[in-house]
């Protein structure tokens, strides 16, 4: 048998050296995973064409989540010459995962008191009951689309019900967000960047009627985000306008593509490791390790920034003050020094500390409520069609930053013709 290691090894040097998040070759959307790994080995503090630094270690990216003072979420700087003075610059610059205190401070203790275990726990009926519904709708047709018939309907009802938005209103909530995030990616066409801009604004003028509605006629706050936002905590901490509207955008975006996303990879990756899927069947009391284990090696959200606020070493390399940094979570939660055989879908892992959801004081405000409806969603869907094929390969959304697909061909019943 030939000994190809010392091939590979050059490869992945070569994969190291020519990596550019700036002109990502085709197959990096389908799997980055061979570039993350090239990088661990070769190049963990990378230095990319644009002089920003992409980060592959676990320990490093812990290092700056933890640090706010050294590393800076206030993209403004950054996203200037991206988005010149655009409704997408307003936007991203006024939410609160891309601040600093004190508008973070403000924002996020006003979104926790309506995210706590309780508000959340009390959600879980309704959220039976949806999956239960979507479950009984796709009964009736044998071949589906997993994720407009079931995984995107669930986070865009829940986080609608969060926000008190009619039923009738929340048809394009999900495009405006895939416009909006998309307009993230390390690169952007123009014709994606007036996509985006014209869902900020179409978002704006919907989000500022449905406010105005809402304060002539308030919601509970124990239950109702929007009422919550526009009320601002018992201790005088109010948002203004600007603030609420640019906030309930991110909310509606930050818990919808992510949650979409996670249900749809759980429900690809389990029918491609069909050893996994049989044991969650066999035992559906894993269910909470194999969402994590999901969440750990197909991490919806595989990239996070943040700026050097003075020049620092990491890894042995020098990042001058201001550099632009990208910590990449899909490596780091594949690194062989944090999680034993990285490359293994274990639904049973444990422990994982993943860190899908980041770490610190920008950690994600939904998790819980995603965890949930990420259960929920796949232990009823393997119950009722424990034998689902895929008709072809999913089509991928060809995204670096959030990973998912925008289309899952699925026939449910495959004995049945
Ligand atoms: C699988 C689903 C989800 C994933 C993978 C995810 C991932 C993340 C990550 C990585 C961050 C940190 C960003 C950073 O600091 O760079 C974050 C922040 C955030 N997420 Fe999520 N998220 C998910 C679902 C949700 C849901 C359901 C909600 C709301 C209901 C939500 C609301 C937020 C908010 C408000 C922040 C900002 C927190 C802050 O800046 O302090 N997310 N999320």
């Amino acid at each position: 048998m030939q000994n190809d290691a010392p091939t590979q090894r050059r490869n992945a040097a070569d994969l190291a050296k020519n990596f550019d998040l700036l002109s990502l070759p085709e197959d990096f959307y389908d799997s980055p995973f061979p570039y993350y790994q090239a990088l661990q080995e070769h190049s963990p503090v990378k230095q990319l064409s644009d002089g920003s630094f992409f980060l592959t270690h676990y320990a490093d990216l812990i290092g700056i989540y933890k640090n706010t003072t050294l590393f800076s979420s206030d993209k403004k700087t950054q996203f200037k010459p991206k988005f010149g003075d655009s409704p997408l610059y307003q936007h991203h610059t006024s939410s609160l995962v891309f601040n600093d205190p004190p508008l973070h401070t403000r924002v996020r203790s006003i979104l926790n008191g309506a995210l706590v275990p309780k508000a959340i726990n009390a959600m879980k009926p309704g959220l039976t009951t949806l999956v239960d519904e979507l479950i009984f709708k796709m009964k009736g047709k044998n071949q589906v689309d997993l994720i407009t018939d079931f995984a995107s309907a669930i986070p865009i009802e829940i986080i609608g019900n969060l926000l008190g938005i009619p039923h009738s209103e929340r048809a394009p909530l999900r495009d405006w967000s895939l416009a909006i995030l998309g307009a993230l990616e390390p690169v952007t066409s123009d014709s994606a960047a007036d996509w985006g801009n014209q869902s900020v604004q179409s978002f704006l003028a919907y989000l500022a009627e449905l406010t105005e509605r809402r304060r002539s006629q308030p919601g509970d706050p124990e239950h109702d985000v929007l009422t919550r936002l526009i009320q601002g905590e018992a201790d005088g901490v109010k948002l203004s306008e600007k603030e609420l509207l640019h906030n309930c955008i991110f909310l509606l975006n930050a818990g919808h593509e992510t949650t979409t996303n996670l249900i749809g990879s759980a429900l690809v990756t389990l029918h491609d490791n069909p050893a996994q899927r049989q044991r969650l069947i066999e035992q559906p009391g894993l269910i909470k390790t194999a969402v994590e284990e999901v969440l750990r090696m197909e991490s919806p959200n595989q990239l996070g920034n943040r700026m050097a606020t003075e020049s620092v070493q990491i890894g042995g390399c020098s990042i001058p003050a201001r550099s632009n940094i990208h910590l990449c979570i899909g490596a780091a939660n594949r690194d062989p020094s944090t999680f034993m055989e990285p490359q293994h879908f274990d639904i049973s892992r444990s422990p994982n500390r993943h860190l899908a959801f980041a770490s610190g004081a920008h950690n994600c405000i939904g998790n819980t409520l995603a965890r949930l409806e990420a259960s929920i969603a796949i232990s009823g869907f393997i119950t009722h069609f424990p034998d689902y094929q895929l008709v072809h390969r999913p089509v991928r959304a060809s995204r670096a930053r959030f990973r998912g697909f925008l289309s899952i061909p699925c026939q449910l019943n495959p004995s049945v013709p």
